[in-house]
């Protein structure tokens, strides 16, 4: 197998997007433009990878540094293109950094959505020999660079700008991606000049080259137009993210899942779904989100880093955020209306977290429940505790955060204040309105605020009197 290397192109000023973003910096799926490209060409297994920056180089490069140092994975090289002088020029930034064996496979940083099986195809067509370029026939072709045959063969592409009215006609594009054997891209790219209409160094002209070179073209046809979309616009960028969300959908529902409408639907990471999941309209599932059997999602759920498992029901509006921590709701588990689990939220088996209630860094134990309007934080919950309407566990001093620990069995009144760090006694009551700064000790009742007096025939003060010495 001949050594692959990847030239990702991004110095481009992405003057539509009007926009301080560099546009490959754009989010589509959650996700940099550019780092799709990558994530897809990380699956090739390449030897390098080189991304051509330029506008908002500094940007461009410190965002895919972070994401390879978060990721665990191989920072790319950079390679500074300035000023901009074509896509030719472009490439031939890369050079300094490209072995001579090998190939070469060239990509555009601002085309998310390319697939790993079409690239293998084009690397099989290059055969480490020939030039191979990815092609599709466009409905409108206009802007885009032709591909020129006589019969069969490919014998160049000619740009929109250069092109004459007959090859304007011609449907058939390059979509921006190629796969070349790098000594023969590196003897072309010496030879390009820029003696065209824009004045550039066109990369597209190194066909004209190979084939006068004798050199074999290949093309391959792609017919899944979104693969090889453009984002040069935010309509586009729109666009091809309902593209991509739909197509998630339906692979989603291709497995059995039931999604009451592919057209409010967002995934953004990766959802892993069991049998007989059901999801509601207006739901987005961030990170890494896995459903078990039986699930039901209301609508309007954000889920990020969670998994839920099988027969748990989350109710419309629920916001749950695992971060890095993650968030993991038990079997059978009924959360939400209005519900929110914040990172290190840990509810077991038939755990029930109903409305404006906030759960973080808590383990609760099966069967707890924590029906309305409280705080927990920073806690173990037991197995049965009943935490009461409006209760909160103080968990932050100002300066640290301190732990709670409610045993077993315990019932939590309304409107109480747990001020960490302090446990509850298992199978203790702790009386509405307490604020419990001490241990309780087990089984009993502890009751921590102002005694209730009533002051008899109480007079209340009368309009206009009162006020008089
Ligand atoms: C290019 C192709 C055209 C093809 C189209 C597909 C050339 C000359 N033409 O045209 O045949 O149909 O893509 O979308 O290659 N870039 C740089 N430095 C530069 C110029 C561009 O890094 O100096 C980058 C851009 O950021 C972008 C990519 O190269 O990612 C393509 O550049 P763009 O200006 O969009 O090329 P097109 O004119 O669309
Ligand atoms: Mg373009």
């Amino acid at each position: 197998m001949t050594a692959l290397d990847l030239v990702v192109m991004a110095a481009g000023k992405g003057t539509r997007m009007k926009s301080r973003l560099p546009k490959v910096l754009h989010r589509l799926a959650g996700r940099a433009l550019i780092q799709h490209v990558i994530d897809t060409a990380a699956g090739l297994q390449a030897r390098r990878v080189v991304v051509i920056t330029g506008h908002g180089a500094e940007e461009v490069e410190g965002a895919l540094t972070l994401s390879a140092q978060l990721a665990g994975t191989a920072v790319p090289a950079f390679a500074r293109q300035e000023p901009q002088l074509g896509t030719g020029h472009a490439v031939q930034q890369a050079v300094p950094l490209l072995e001579d064996d090998g190939v070469t496979l060239i990509l555009n940083g601002d085309v998310p959505l390319i697939g790993e099986p079409t690239l293998r195809e084009l690397i099989a067509s290059c055969a480490g020999r020939n030039l191979a370029l990815l092609t599709v026939d466009m409905p409108d072709p206009t802007g885009y660079g032709r591909i020129v045959r006589s019969g069969d063969k490919v014998r160049a592409i000619v740009e929109h700008k250069d092109a004459s009215a007959e090859q304007r006609r011609i449907h058939e594009i390059y979509t921006g991606v190629m796969a070349v054997p790098t000594p023969l891209l590196k003897r072309w790219l010496a030879r390009l000049t820029n003696d065209n209409v824009q004045g550039e160094y066109y990369l597209t002209d190194i066909v004209k080259l190979a084939v006068a070179d004798g050199c074999g073209v290949a093309a391959v046809k792609t017919a899944d137009r979104i693969e090889v979309d453009g984002v040069n616009s935010p309509v586009q960028l729109a666009e091809l993210e309902r593209a991509y969300q739909l197509r998630q959908a339906r692979i989603l529902m291709e497995q059995g899942v039931r999604i009451v409408d592919p057209a409010r639907f967002d995934v953004r990471g990766r959802l892993q779904c069991a049998q007989d999941v059901e999801i509601d309209i207006n739901c987005v599932f961030e990170g890494e989100v896995s459903l078990g059997e039986g699930v039901s999602i209301g609508p309007n759920c954000v889920i990020a880093n969670a998994s839920i498992a099988d027969g748990a029901v989350i109710h419309a509006f629920t916001h749950i955020d695992g971060k890095k921590a993650g968030v993991k709701v038990g079997a059978r588990a009924l959360v939400g209306p209005f519900a929110r689990l914040r990172p290190g939220a840990d509810l077991g088996p038939d755990v029930h977290i109903g409305n404006f209630v906030e759960v973080k860094n808590s383990t609760l134990a099966r069967g707890a429940k924590a029906n309305h309007l409280a705080y927990i934080g920073d806690s173990e919950v037991g197995e049965r505790v009943n935490y009461g309407a409006g209760s909160i566990t103080a968990n932050y001093d100002g300066a640290n955060k301190l732990r709670t620990v409610i045993e077993a069995d315990v019932h939590v009144g309304s409107n109480c204040v747990l001020v960490a760090p302090v446990t509850v006694g298992r199978g203790g009551t702790v009386g509405a309105g307490s604020v419990i700064t001490r241990d309780t000790p087990p089984q009993a009742l502890s009751i921590a605020r102002g005694k209730q007096v009533s002051i008899a025939n109480w007079q209340r003060p009368a309009k206009g009197a009162g006020r008089s010495k």
